[in-house]
């Protein structure tokens, strides 16, 4: 590097304090114009606070940090905002009930006459924003809980391109992205790469980092460990990296398994428009698997099952009997628990604490003559959290304060606490760090061992090829064919979500 370069940010000894908790401790970070620079670490390694150190979350930071060359103070999200920094939150920042195009053009809607939204202006400066995501085709005025997780993460990102920022803060934006959805954010990050932006790249997806960045910072415990080229580390020497310590890569062994009776079993259940004609069954112990690509409508088909949305026809069988499912806690009544895909506004309380929202579920349960207590689901609460290794360990904290991967912890606990005999996940681990991942499937495998179902929905093709015993491929709403572990490869699942089951041999691939 030549001394006179400028850096498009440069962050020198900047530390930022939560009461108890160091989550920055003096940190110097730099980021040149045009470079993609990934910053990992493992779950409340201090990845997120130290970003939002920079789209001015914080007034109380200290350290210092310059934006091309100019020292800034950024002590509220406008001023950050001003110097030209646009942020991508990990958790989607979108108004829900309002429409794309408000939710994109928000603080500069254009008007008529001083008083009116121009609708026109509005409409075509929406579009342009969302050509830029490759969006171009959605309706403007669609509200946002219309639309998508994977549509509205673009359009979030969209929404922070519109104020034309010159550094770009991505916070985990592939956690719910389709493998074409990150082709297409990777061609984007190209062009504003070309344009010169500084973007820094928040992910636990190592594949992915090898793929978009050109150098990589890796914290842990708040602290920087060390800036590296790319090209410089390797899978290993990152993990080692934010761990501490040496790893050694231990194959996981594989058990022939033996199932149980069947626990559920659902036949030719439809929801015009969503899903067509399902049919399956999930028996003890065993993981099923449901792949496909994002839209194909596996989230719609476990929100029919689990009751949160009415179905138009079929039914299910819970142990053999035919049972009615209107509502999740009715569901819950028949031991059927559903991890939602969208943790943040349909999965979890972010003002209460870890204990209350993984004891939510178990309301009744801890309810004797009218009076709750707490107390009764205490052993329950710090059981789980043991078990998922929840960062801090105290079932007080309130869970919007931690960390996006803890947070996806405690949704999962909260599931797990009330002892389901079938737990359907929609992306378990989305947001966690390598290590916590391991201990979640850790605890799928645990629940399917002790005689349960599991079933799991996963874009992560690694993930559904660990942990199912038998995957359903489903495509426009249909199930269009089923692999059996020993089958199952992440390119014999990707073959078939494409419809191009026939590509394998026939006998492997049964439709
Ligand atoms: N608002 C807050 N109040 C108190 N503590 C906080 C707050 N936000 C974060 N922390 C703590 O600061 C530490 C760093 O959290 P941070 O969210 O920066 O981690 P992260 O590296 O982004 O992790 P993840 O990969 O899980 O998203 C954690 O110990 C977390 O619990
Ligand atoms: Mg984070």
């Amino acid at each position: 590097m030549d001394g006179k370069e400028i850096l498009s940010l440069d962050m020198r000894g900047v530390s930022k304090q939560f009461p108890g908790t160091l989550a920055v401790d003096s940190v110097d970070f730099q980021v040149r114009p045009g470079e993609v620079h990934a910053l990992l670490g493992e779950n409340g390694a201090g990845k997120s606070t130290l970003m939002k150190m920079i789209a001015g979350s914080f007034s109380d930071y200290t350290g210092d940090i310059y934006i091309m060359g100019e020292k800034v103070e950024l002590n509220s999200p406008a001023a950050a905002k001003a110097k030209g920094v646009g942020m991508v939150y990990q958790e989607l920042s979108l108004a829900m009930p309002l429409t794309i195009a408000e939710n994109v053009l928000a603080g500069r809607i254009p008007t008529k006459g001083k008083i009116f939204a121009d609708k026109k202006a509005m409409k075509d400066q929406t579009i342009e924003c969302l050509k830029r995501v490759g969006l171009g085709h959605l309706d403007p005025f669609a509200c946002i809980k219309e639309i998508s997780q994977q549509e509205a993460q673009l359009v979030e990102i969209a929404k922070t391109l519109g104020n034309n920022p010159s550094i770009l803060v991505m916070d985990e934006p592939t956690s719910s992205l389709s493998r074409e959805e990150v082709k297409l954010l990777f061609g984007i990050i190209d062009n504003l790469k070309k344009q010169g932006l500084a973007i820094i790249y928040i992910s636990h997806h190592l594949p992915e980092l090898f793929e978009v960045a050109d150098r990589i910072t890796i914290m842990r415990d708040g602290k920087k460990i060390g800036t590296y080229n790319i090209d410089e580390v390797t899978t290993k020497s990152l993990v080692e990296m934010m761990v501490g310590r040496p790893v050694d890569d231990t194959a996981v062994e594989v058990q022939n398994k033996v199932f149980g009776e069947e626990k559920l079993r659902v036949e030719h259940l439809t929801r015009h428009g969503f899903f067509h004609d399902i049919s399956f069954n999930v028996r003890a112990n065993e993981v099923l698997g449901i792949g496909g690509l994002s839209g194909a409508g596996r989230s719609e088909l476990a929100r029919g099952i689990v009751g949160a949305d009415a179905i138009n026809s079929g039914k299910i069988y819970i142990k053999g009997k035919e049972t009615k499912i209107r509502s999740m806690s009715e569901a819950l009544a028949n031991g059927i628990a559903y991890l939602t895909e969208n943790r943040k506004t349909q999965g979890l309380a972010l003002r209460i604490s870890i204990g209350e929202n993984i004891l939510s579920p178990l309301l009744k349960k801890h309810t004797k003559n009218g009076i709750y207590s707490a107390k009764r689901g205490e052993s329950d609460v710090l059981a789980v959290m043991k078990e998922l290794q929840v960062y801090p360990p105290d079932p007080t904290v309130t869970v919007g304060n931690l960390s996006g991967g803890n947070q996806q912890k405690v949704l999962l606990g909260k599931w797990v606490a009330t002892k389901p005999q079938v737990l359907i996940l929609d992306e378990p681990t989305r947001g966690v760090d390598v290590g916590a991942k391991m201990v979640i499937h850790d605890t799928i495998r645990r629940l399917a061992g002790e005689g349960n179902a599991v079933i799991v929905i996963s874009s992560d093709l690694p993930e559904l090829v660990a942990l199912s015993d038998r995957v359903k491929i489903m495509k426009e709403g249909k199930f269009i064919g089923e692999l059996i572990k020993g089958d199952l490869s992440e390119e014999s699942v990707l073959l078939a979500a494409n419809g191009e089951g026939d590509k394998l041999s026939g006998n492997i691939y049964a439709s």
